[in-house]
């Protein structure tokens, strides 16, 4: 519709891009979720016009995220976990929490501050309408990665 902001769009589609669906299904649905490569869930998410990507499960303790709320905080969209609400920046994967200043000043002074990418965010490609996602295969962990196990696979993949 016209009231839709449209992402970045791109004619080349990157190596190992994975189809997700119609950009229109995915903006209806808001969230969806798939099992890439038989091995990693990942949800992408549609929210004020701009599409993500991330693992499905959260980095503290496998919380699924297609359950999140989406909220901002200092200035940054965030998804919060349903599990104990952890908050998780949309588009880098950063953990935000809020830091006590001074534990000595009455009242007590927070302010966020970020704990490093916690949460792998995918690259998200739109072809004419067509939703892809590439997986992010930077060598470096994250701790979500360790969630990517059969154990955590039962939701996406009901056979
Ligand atoms: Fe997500 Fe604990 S599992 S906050």
């Amino acid at each position: 519709s016209s009231d839709e902001e449209q992402p970045s769009s791109s004619t080349s589609l990157p190596p190992e891009s994975h189809f997700i669906g119609r950009r229109e299904d995915i903006v209806r649905a808001g969230r969806v979720s798939r099992l890439l490569n038989g091995c990693r869930d990942v949800l992408v998410l549609h929210h004020q016009g701009q599409l993500y990507a991330m693992d499905l499960r959260c980095y503290h303790a496998g919380g699924g995220l297609q359950h999140g709320d989406i909220e901002e905080f200092n200035g940054k969209l965030c998804i919060v976990c349903p599990w104990h609400k952890y908050k998780i920046t949309l588009a880098e994967g950063e953990g935000l929490y809020q830091a006590v200043d001074n534990p000595l000043v009455r009242p007590l002074q927070t302010e966020w501050r970020s704990k490093g990418v916690k949460q792998r965010v995918h690259q998200v490609t739109e072809v004419r309408g067509d939703v892809y996602v590439t997986l992010n295969t930077r060598s470096e962990d994250v701790e979500s990665d360790r969630y990517q196990t059969h154990k955590y696979r039962t939701d996406s993949d009901p056979t």
